[in-house]
């Protein structure tokens, strides 16, 4: 029997950025123009629910006019040979949109809602506008699936106990500066190949296993698509 070699793949707002979604960090600590504590953190919700909501509603808007990009394709192309599990940190659906079979989504979802009393009423949202007053079956209002800062992050033990079965690694587009996230490269077992695609600096000089594509993801992943498939 052909028993294929894992891949578990950590993305970042860096895969998705040649689409023409635009990171956090590559911003000036701005993200769309707002400081993030003013959008993205419970807080924020409490404060001004209705700034909240338009702010993520043009983040939603925006995912209908972009199209998923060569590296979110390359990474199904990995399927072909290898058992690929992508992390992702991004609340975009390019990676599902590209075709790939095993997305999990550290940070929520954008094109969900959720109750903002009873955490378990997920829904898909039609569309890409959510309302003051649209509410939960038990009548609460709705807010995005979305980990704001200082939320826990309840997929990690998930995403740790994956990262431990992975055959490689591979970190795409990630400023590896938020976590708990960041710390899922710790959970590899020692000896095991982890490959970086990033145009950014890094210093992770120590890790022995690491080879670093310094690239912009689609022409990163396309260098790592030679070297695994061949
Ligand atoms: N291809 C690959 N990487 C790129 C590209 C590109 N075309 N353009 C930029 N990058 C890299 C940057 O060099 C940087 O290392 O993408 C990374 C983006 O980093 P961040 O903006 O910090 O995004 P991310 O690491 O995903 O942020 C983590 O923080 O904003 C919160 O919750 C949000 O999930 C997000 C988390």
């Amino acid at each position: 029997m052909d028993i294929k070699k894992r891949i578990v793949v950590l993305t970042g707002a860096g895969v998705s950025a040649e689409s023409g979604i635009r990171t956090f960090r590559d911003s000036g600590g701005l993200w769309e123009d707002h400081d993030v504590m003013d959008v993205a953190t419970p807080e924020a919700w409490e404060r001004n629910m209705e700034l909240v909501l338009r702010f993520y509603n043009q983040r939603r808007k925006q995912l209908y006019e972009v199209s998923p990009n060569a590296a979110h394709y390359a990474l199904v192309e990995l399927e072909k040979k290898y058992d690929v599990r992508i992390i992702t940190q991004n609340v975009d659906d390019l990676h599902e949109r590209a075709g790939s079979t095993h997305v999990m989504h550290l940070h929520g979802e954008l094109k969900k809602v959720r109750s903002s009393v009873d955490e378990s009423l997920v829904y898909t949202l039609d569309g890409w506008e959510l309302k003051v007053g649209d509410t939960c079956e038990k009548g609460y209002q709705l807010r995005p699936h979305i980990v704001w800062f200082g939320e826990p992050v309840d997929m990690i033990p998930a995403a740790a106990q994956l990262t431990e079965t992975a055959d490689i690694l591979v970190v795409i587009g990630t400023s590896l500066n938020v976590y708990p996230a960041a710390g899922l490269i710790n959970y590899v077992l020692p000896g095991t190949p982890i490959y970086l695609i990033d145009p950014g600096h890094f210093d992770m000089g120590h890790i022995t296993t690491l080879r670093f594509i310094k690239a912009k993801a689609t022409e990163g992943v396309g260098t790592l698509l030679k070297e695994l498939l061949d």
